[in-house]
């Protein structure tokens, strides 16, 4: 399984970071301007945010106006998003409160790829904890987990006896291997006792529920949006007395850059990052990590939906992978990251263009024509000749303008633009693979 991973090549990033200190949170609230929608929340996000931000989009719609959110820390900006991907028109800002000068806008996302190499064992073969622990996802952690010696403990709302035949087997036979205990339990509750004392935490308890942003209701909203950071601020500290090392948090990349549709959803997973910073900065000795997953192949809750997405271009995220990623970062020790987009391995003959949206992908190609296609499906309007031939990325978005050469054309996507090169180069994105 751990071969799986592929330090060179894999589509594993993380946000290039910009410091922000925030200090001076505004009043909370919604203020209407002539073209402009501002909504103000606080340092943390609390109870009624939801409504607030219902309120600023309703207002910006009928206003047709654009909204600008600014904010402490609380977050916030993947619902507008995702209200923006439902209404194109919808103009959204963010902007953070800084201790001095004026308030600052928020620039995208800068992205650089972070290797993730092979675990081997997690350090010590602790027990582990799997909120969601009997979903696609869980189970097929558990499975890997078992099998590399772990003491496995399965939460889960859903009962044993609601799993499906072969799910049911899988977990009589890891509890033949060794120590496989399953509690039912919400994860919204206070935690029950642990069995055992748990070194490893992986919250991947989470809900689904797609909604267009016009039918979401406040107090449901409320509820979707804050179900998953709940959990993880509850379990984080019930488990942290007896030992906890380290914890994955499975947040999803649609907490980035959401689709139609996914605006709860993108708003959970976004306040479970901004959990996870609080409760890094409580326990600093506990390595928390929140893993922003695509689609996953095969397993949980996009299963059904994964091939055509791949055949999309997506990038998907093959099982024994996600597995294998899960267990590299489980292992606690000062160099991982805190944030991590995995996308799983990157383009290959069978699936030449896998793109994490808003973030960053690969695709590549025998010919230069079918590069030049998807380089005028990337390019920005109006982009600017090229600058500096060496890096792929300031090139003009030409083909062939990186260093090596060779039959073999890669052209790499970060967000809107593509970089490309001909192999061989000592390049990841271009290693002289065939594909
Ligand atoms: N699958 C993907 O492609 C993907 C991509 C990105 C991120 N993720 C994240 O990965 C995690 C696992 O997803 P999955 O695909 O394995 O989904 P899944 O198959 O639906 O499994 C999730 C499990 O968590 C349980 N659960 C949900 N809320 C709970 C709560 N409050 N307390 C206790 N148990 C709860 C569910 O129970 P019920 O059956 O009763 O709902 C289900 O058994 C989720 O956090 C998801 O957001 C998944």
């Amino acid at each position: 399984m751990t071969e799986m991973l592929d330090a060179a090549t894999d589509l594993t990033f993380v946000p290039v970071r910009r410091p922000l200190r925030t200090a001076t949170a505004p009043t909370r609230g919604i203020s209407d301007r002539e073209r402009e929608v501002v909504v103000r929340l606080g340092r943390r996000w609390q109870q009624g945010d939801a409504g607030i931000l219902l309120s600023a989009v309703s207002l910006a719609l009928r206003r047709d106006a654009g909204i600008t959110l600014e904010h402490a820390g609380a977050g916030g900006v993947s619902l507008l998003r995702a209200a923006a991907a439902e209404y194109p028109n919808l103009r959204v800002d963010e902007v953070v409160r800084r201790h001095t000068a004026a308030p600052l806008k928020v620039r995208p996302v800068r992205w650089q790829r972070h290797p993730l190499s092979g675990p081997g064992p997690v350090p010590g073969n602790g027990a582990v904890a799997i909120t969601g622990g009997l979903g696609g996802i869980g189970l097929s952690l558990a499975a890997g987990l078992a099998g590399a010696g772990h003491p496995l403990w399965l939460i889960d709302r859903r009962p044993v006896s609601n799993l499906p035949v072969a799910a049911q087997h899988l977990l009589g036979a890891l509890a033949a291997r060794g120590p496989v205990v399953v509690s039912r339990a919400d994860t919204g509750a206070r935690p029950p006792a642990a069995p055992f004392p748990i070194e490893h935490l992986v919250c991947a308890a989470g809900d689904l529920e797609l909604c267009p942003v016009r039918e979401l209701t406040a107090d449901g909203l409320e509820d979707a949006a804050t179900a998953k950071s709940r959990g993880l601020a509850g379990w984080v500290p019930a488990l942290a007395p007896g030992g906890l090392r380290s914890v994955v948090a499975f947040g999803s990349v649609e907490s980035r850059r959401p689709h139609r549709g996914f605006a709860a959803y993108a708003l959970a997973n976004e306040l479970l990052r901004r959990e996870a910073g609080r409760l890094r900065r409580e326990h600093p000795s506990i390595r928390i990590v929140v893993a922003e997953w695509s689609l996953w192949s095969q397993v949980g809750m996009a299963a059904a939906s994964a091939d055509r997405a791949a055949g999309a271009g997506f990038a998907v995220v093959p099982p024994a992978w996600g597995v294998a990623a899960t267990r590299a970062l489980l292992a606690p020790g000062p160099d991982g990251p805190d944030d991590v987009v995995l996308g799983g391995p990157q383009s290959s003959a069978a699936q030449p263009l896998r793109v994490v949206a808003g973030v960053a992908g690969s695709a590549h190609s025998r010919t230069p024509d079918q590069v030049d296609r998807l380089l005028r499906l990337c390019r920005p309007a109006g982009a600017n000749p090229p600058q500096h031939p060496s890096d792929p990325f300031e090139a003009g978005h030409r083909p062939g303008l990186g260093a090596g050469t060779g039959p073999v054309v890669r052209a790499v996507v970060r967000g809107r633009r593509v970089g490309c090169w001909l192999s061989p180069t000592d390049r990841w994105e271009a290693l002289d693979r065939t594909p």
